[in-house]
């Protein structure tokens, strides 16, 4: 079973081949650069960057796979959510394709697919079929969300924000700095300098209540704003307030999964999106896990951001279901 993923939901243009489960190769190439200068990704800029490699993109992960199209026995491409004008291109690629090579065509949800990330293990094998029921985790630039998973096709929302994702903070707080996009890492290596012990009470939202599994980090992201605004802005202060602003959202993301944990009973954890590529993060969660026995499944490096081994991957596993194509069984991209 050979599987051409494509993804193209956001500044990322991806493509990858999956044999039987197995990623053959996973290509990329991001657009990040282009949005650096704004602090944020601008829409048009990102379709336009799509318009241009997606056949590049797509070839190459053909090539490096060695697969023809022809050899192509599905095409699973993201259908949503992200930003319509780079869908499309992704989409109407993946269309084509699947109409010349007279080959399948599964729709993929994007944030779904971030947990399969998790389940690629090192000899690149994404296992997920033995792994249900879990609690999924997405964390990234768009999404901030805990799932019930209790099956291919069942995976219930339980908690998500209420504005901001986490990854959307992490830019913010870049750009309230300087410090340039995308803001997560460098928010990341800036946090690392500080050494001291003096650290900055910055507000951990929607604690209170301990049945609550929603999130929301404007008001963390408006209180760095304001402290920003009176402090001495030097570099120091710099290192301090990524610091303190780090270990807080990390405090929240971390508290509110394990009261997830806690009320489903479920001890299986998944974690994806591009903010687990955040080592503070992953090694919290890594220690709660082991405190608590919780079976934790993290991504690779190379599959935590946008990618299209993870949409691969989910496509070949609803299609061994049976599912088709999704863009034609339900072409709303909203749900998620
Ligand atoms: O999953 P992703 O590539 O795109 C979305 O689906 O949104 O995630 C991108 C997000 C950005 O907001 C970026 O700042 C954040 O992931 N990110 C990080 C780190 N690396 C990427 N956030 C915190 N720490 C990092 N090391
Ligand atoms: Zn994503």
């Amino acid at each position: 079973m050979i599987t051409l993923g494509i993804e193209t939901s956001c500044d990322e243009t991806a493509s990858a081949v999956l044999s039987d489960g197995k990623v053959l190769s996973s290509e990329i190439s991001s657009s990040v650069h282009l949005h650096s200068r704004y602090g944020g990704v601008v829409p048009e800029i990102a379709s336009r960057h799509h318009v241009e490699y997606i056949y590049p993109v797509a070839q190459k992960a053909l090539k490096d796979a060695r697969i023809k199209p022809k050899d192509i026995d599905l095409v699973a491409v993201t259908l949503g959510p992200g930003l319509p004008g780079s869908l499309l291109v992704g989409m109407s690629f993946a269309k084509a394709l699947s109409f010349s090579e007279e080959k399948p065509l599964i729709g993929i949800n994007h944030v779904h697919a971030h947990l399969f990330s998790s389940f690629i293990n090192e000899e690149g094998k994404c296992c997920i079929k033995d792994k249900f029921p879990f609690i999924g985790m997405v964390i990234s630039g768009g999404h901030t969300s805990i799932y019930k998973c209790d099956s291919l096709k069942n995976f219930t929302p339980i908690g998500r924000t209420k504005d901001d994702a986490v990854g959307e903070a992490f830019d913010k707080v870049a750009k309230v700095l300087g410090l340039g996009y995308p803001g997560g890492p460098r928010v990341e290596e800036r946090a690392a300098r500080f050494k001291g012990e003096d650290v900055v009470p910055f507000p951990r939202a929607l604690l209170q209540d301990k049945e609550d599994l929603d999130f929301s980090f404007s008001g963390i992201k408006t209180a760095v704003m304001y402290y920003w605004r009176d402090s001495s802005k030097t570099e120091e202060e710099i290192d301090r307030i990524c610091f303190s602003f780090q270990e807080a959202v990390v405090d929240v993301v971390v508290k509110k999964v394990l009261r997830a944990i806690k009320k489903t009973g479920l001890k299986r954890l998944a974690v994806g999106g591009g903010v687990i590529n955040n080592e503070a993060m992953r090694s919290r969660l890594a220690e709660e896990a082991e405190r608590k026995g919780i079976e934790l499944f993290l991504p690779d490096e190379a599959y935590c951001t946008d990618n299209a081994a993870m949409i691969a991957a989910l496509g070949e596993a609803l299609h061994e279901e049976g599912l088709q194509d999704e863009l034609t069984l339900n072409a709303d991209p909203g749900i998620y």
